[in-house]
C-alpha cells in the first residue's frame, strides 16, 4: 500500500500536467527580467558603473520591506556588471543571516578572491590581514554585498562595517565598496553615526509592489513555469491581491502560486483554481504560526501549552487566574521556577498580538476584570510548534497519552 502510493507520487511528479519548470518559482531563482524595478536597476547600475573605468563606486545602502526585490535586483546588476568588467571587478555576496560573525564574513571575502581560509583557528585580525593582502595583490575593484546586514550587526556589532568602509585609505592597488541591504527599517539606529554616513553614501529605497505590479511579475514567471492554460483566470490576480495586502511581498506572491499549483497537482488535477490559492494561503499561514511558536522563549511556550491543554480538557472561557494555575503546574512538572502572574498576564498580551490566542477583557462586576482566553490557531499548529522543543517534547508526549 505504502509502496504503491509512493510510486504514485513519483509518477505524478515525472509526468506533471501542470509544471513545465517548477524551479522558476523557487525563491533563489533570479529571472532574466525584473518588471517594475527599472528605476532601482538603473540607479544601482549608475552608482556602480564607475568601477568599469577603474574608480571606486560609492557605498550603497539598500532598504525596503521583505520581498520587494532587493536581493534579486542587486544580484542582477552585479552579474551584468562583472560580465562587462572582464575580471577587473570582483564581487562577493554574503548573506549575513547565514554568515553572521566577523570572522566568517571576512573568511568568505578572502575565499571569493580565490584564497582559502580555515573555518576556525585563526584570529579575526589574521583573517583581516589576509584579506587586505589578497585584495591588494589582486589589483581589482571589489564590491562586497552584505545582504540582511542587520543580522550581522545585531550579533557581532558594526566593527566590520566600520573597517570595510574605511579600508580604502590603506589600499593602494585595489579598491573596495560596500553594499549593505536590510529590510529592518530601524536598523540604522544600531549603527555608529560614522558607519551610517559612510555606508549611506548612496541610499536606495525599494517600495512595496502594488497588486497590479505583482500580477505582471507573476504572469511573466508563470509563462515559463506552467504549461499553457493550466491556471484559471482568477488565480494570478488572487495571489497578487493577497500578497499586496501583506506589504507587497513578491516572495509571498510566488509562494502562493507555487503552493496552489502543488495542491492541485497532489489532487491529480490538471488545472489550478482560486480555491487552491486559498488553501495554499491557509497552509502558509499555518507554517508561519508554527515558526513563530518554535522561536518563542520557554515560558511563553508554556503559557501557550497551558491554554492548549485547558481547551482540550474542555475548559470554556479560561480566565487569567485559571491559566496561571495550569501554567504553574506545568512549570513544576518541568522542575523550573514559574514566572509571576503579572508576567503571565503580559505573555498573554504578547500571544494575543502574535495572533496565537485571543484574549478578551471582561468585567466581573464587583470582582473586577479578567481576561477570557481562547486559542486562535489550530491544535496541530500548536503541537507542531512545541514538539521540537527538547524540554517540552517529552512532556507533551506524557500529557497527550
Ligand atoms: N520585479 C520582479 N520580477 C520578478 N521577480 C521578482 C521581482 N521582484 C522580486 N522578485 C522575486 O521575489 C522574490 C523575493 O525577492 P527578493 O529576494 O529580491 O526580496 P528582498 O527584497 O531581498 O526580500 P528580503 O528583505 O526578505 O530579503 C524572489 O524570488 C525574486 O526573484
Ligand atoms: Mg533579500
Amino acid at each position: 500500500m505504502m509502496a504503491r502510493s509512493l510510486d504514485e507520487i513519483f509518477e505524478r511528479a515525472l509526468k506533471s500536467r501542470i509544471f513545465k519548470n517548477r524551479e522558476i518559482l523557487l525563491p533563489d531563482y533570479v529571472p532574466e527580467e525584473l518588471p517594475h524595478r527599472d528605476k532601482q536597476i538603473l540607479r544601482l547600475g549608475g552608482v556602480l558603473a564607475p568601477a568599469l573605468a577603474g574608480f571606486r563606486p560609492s557605498n550603497v545602502f539598500i532598504y525596503g520591506l521583505t520581498g520587494t526585490g532587493k536581493t534579486a535586483v542587486t544580484k542582477y546588476v552585479l552579474r551584468r556588471l562583472t560580465v562587462k568588467a572582464d575580471k577587473r571587478v570582483v564581487y562577493a555576496y554574503v548573506n549575513c543571516r547565514q554568515v553572521s560573525t566577523n570572522y566568517r564574513v571576512l573568511a568568505e571575502l578572502v575565499r571569493s578572491l580565490g584564497r582559502s581560509v580555515p573555518f576556525t583557528g585563526l584570529s579575526t585580525t589574521e583573517v583581516l590581514k589576509r584579506f587586505v593582502e589578497t585584495l591588494e595583490r589582486s589589483r581589482r575593484i571589489m564590491i562586497v554585498v552584505l545582504d540582511e546586514v542587520d543580522y550581522l550587526v545585531k550579533k557581532s556589532g558594526d566593527s566590520i562595517l566600520y573597517y570595510l568602509t574605511r579600508l580604502n585609505t590603506d589600499l593602494r592597488l585595489s579598491k573596495l565598496s560596500v553594499i549593505g541591504i536590510t529590510n529592518d527599517l530601524r536598523f540604522t539606529e544600531y549603527l555608529d553615526p560614522r558607519v551610517k554616513s559612510s555606508l549611506g553614501e548612496e541610499e536606495l529605497v525599494f517600495p512595496p509592489y502594488t497588486s497590479s505590479e505583482l500580477r505582471d511579475i507573476l504572469m511573466m514567471r508563470a509563462r515559463e513555469a506552467f504549461y499553457p492554460g493550466v491556471l484559471e483566470d482568477g488565480v494570478i490576480p488572487l495571489c497578487a491581491a493577497i500578497a499586496a495586502k501583506q506589504n507587497g511581498d513578491c516572495r509571498l506572491a510566488l509562494d502562493l502560486l507555487l503552493k496552489a499549483a502543488e495542491i492541485a497537482e497532489r489532487d491529480g488535477k490538471s488545472k489550478v483554481t482560486e480555491d487552491d490559492v486559498r488553501r495554499a494561503q491557509r497552509e502558509i499561514e499555518k507554517n508561519l504560526a508554527v515558526d513563530v511558536i518554535r522561536s518563542m522563549p520557554l515560558h511563553v511556550k508554556l503559557v501557550l501549552l497551558a491554554v492548549f491543554l485547558m481547551e482540550r480538557e474542555r475548559f470554556r472561557n479560561i480566565t487569567t487566574g485559571e491559566l496561571y494555575n495550569k501554567y504553574k503546574e506545568l512549570a513544576l512538572k518541568l522542575r523550573i521556577d514559574p514566572v509571576t502572574q503579572r508576567r503571565v498576564s503580559e505573555i498573554i498580551n504578547e500571544l494575543d498580538m502574535l495572533g496565537l490566542v485571543n484574549a478578551q477583557v471582561v468585567s466581573m462586576g464587583r470582582y473586577g476584570r479578567t481576561k477570557r482566553i481562547k486559542l486562535s490557531v489550530s491544535d496541530r499548529c500548536v503541537m507542531e510548534g512545541l514538539y521540537e522543543d527538547i524540554s517540552l517534547g517529552s512532556l507533551l508526549k506524557t500529557l497527550m497519552k
